[in-house]
């Protein structure tokens, strides 16, 4: 369990690298690849990690236990008010809990210098926890800096 870490940056780095080597025009085609660190038991991470590949993401899942996920989450830099169930790793950046497809291409295509993106908790009718009823509670975006503040990114 102790290599994972070094695994998921090796993982990146070769991502990044297959990145670098395709023709421009076909990376705003190229499916991107994201690796998924979630609960066996937690039905809504893979509704999302399902909902990701739907929308062209290269989606691998890593099932794990609430204290690996504890430890993957502070070590990218995702405190307790942050956190969610899931938490995934694409590209260098750290994606917590149920965060839209489309926040997340355009995070790749920013690029900002920031850890990440973070939806707290688990918003009703965000991706993955969409409800019989249709319920939805309105959610923000965040923006994870690297000195741990945050900044809106979007709001659904
Ligand atoms: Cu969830
Ligand atoms: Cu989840």
């Amino acid at each position: 369990m102790i290599l994972t870490r070094p695994l998921i940056i090796a993982a990146t780095l070769f991502v990044s690298a297959l990145a670098a080597a395709l023709p421009a025009h076909a990376s705003s085609e190229a499916s991107p690849a994201i690796e998924v660190w979630k609960s066996p038991t937690c039905g809504c991470c893979q509704k999302w990690a399902d909902y990701l590949t739907e929308n062209g993401f290269t989606v691998s899942t890593k099932n794990t236990t609430q204290g690996m996920l504890n430890r993957i989450k502070a070590q990218a830099g995702i405190g307790p008010k942050l956190a969610s169930c899931h938490t995934a790793q694409i590209d260098g950046y750290t994606i917590e809990g149920h965060v839209p497809a489309g926040d997340i291409k355009r995070l790749l295509e920013e690029r900002p210098d920031a850890i990440g993106l973070a939806v707290p908790d688990m918003p009703l009718g965000s991706p993955g926890m969409e409800q019989p009823d249709g319920k939805t509670d309105p959610y923000e975006v965040l923006l994870v800096k690297k000195d741990g503040s945050t900044e809106v990114f979007a709001q659904h």
